[in-house]
């Protein structure tokens, strides 16, 4: 059992129609964790274009809600051909929300997905100053190597099982549920 998140924190994949949560989401994050994100400083139009671009791959992208606000994400999708067994994951949180164990909850769900589709290898490419990113990496026992000031992770993923794949459906199943439950209570609240 891993660290519990922060109160009132839960964990969900987004679904197809939530893209502009994710993009309200990306613009919240401060200059640095932007940086650290993107793996520069890009422009918010960059951002617009991105969460597009995102939503037409074949991404897996799990939430991290708070109150119903997206505050952290990890989005996971497939490197170059149709049946590759290579994969990237990339992640944000927002400030007040880092280092407090969502990060780590995060990378469990996301290898959990990879193990799940298939895919071997994990790539997470970060800035080589990103400490928090790569202690993170470490604690699913990356193997990392340097490469022009870019660290890359590399996460191999465990076969799927059907442990782990009943394990995706229930935690989906419950993510299913709380994400009604968002969509009602947005269609509820006075503006
Ligand atoms: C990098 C990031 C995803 C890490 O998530 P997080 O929720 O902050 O990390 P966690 O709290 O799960 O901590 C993971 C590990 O990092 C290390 N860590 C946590 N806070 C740290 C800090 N301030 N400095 C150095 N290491 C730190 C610890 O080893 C920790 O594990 P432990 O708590 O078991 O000791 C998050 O901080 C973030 O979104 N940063 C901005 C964007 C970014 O850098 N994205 C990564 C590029 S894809």
């Amino acid at each position: 059992m891993r660290d519990p998140l922060p109160q009132n924190g839960r964990i969900r994949k987004l679904w197809v129609g939530e893209t502009e949560l994710y993009h309200a989401h990306l613009l919240r994050l401060d200059p640095q964790s932007r940086r650290s994100r993107f793996g520069a400083s890009v422009s918010d139009a960059f951002i617009a274009n991105y969460v597009q671009v995102a939503n037409s791959l074949d991404s897996v992208i799990h939430g991290f809600f708070v109150d119903d606000i997206l505050r952290g994400t990890a989005e996971l999708r497939p490197l170059g051909a149709t049946f590759t067994h290579e994969a990237e994951a990339a992640f944000s949180i927002e400030t007040p929300w880092q280092s407090h164990g969502v990060g780590t909850a995060l990378l469990d769900r996301t290898l959990l997905a990879a193990r799940n589709r298939g895919f071997k290898l994990l790539h997470m490419a970060c800035l080589a100053d990103n400490r928090r990113m790569q202690q993170l990496a470490l604690k699913f026992d990356a193997e990392l190597s340097f490469d022009f000031g870019t660290v890359v992770g590399e996460v191999e993923a465990a076969h799927p099982t059907p442990m782990s794949v009943l394990r995706e459906f229930v935690v989906d199943s419950t993510g299913f549920a709380t994400a009604l439950l968002d969509a009602h209570s947005r269609l509820i609240k006075p503006a």
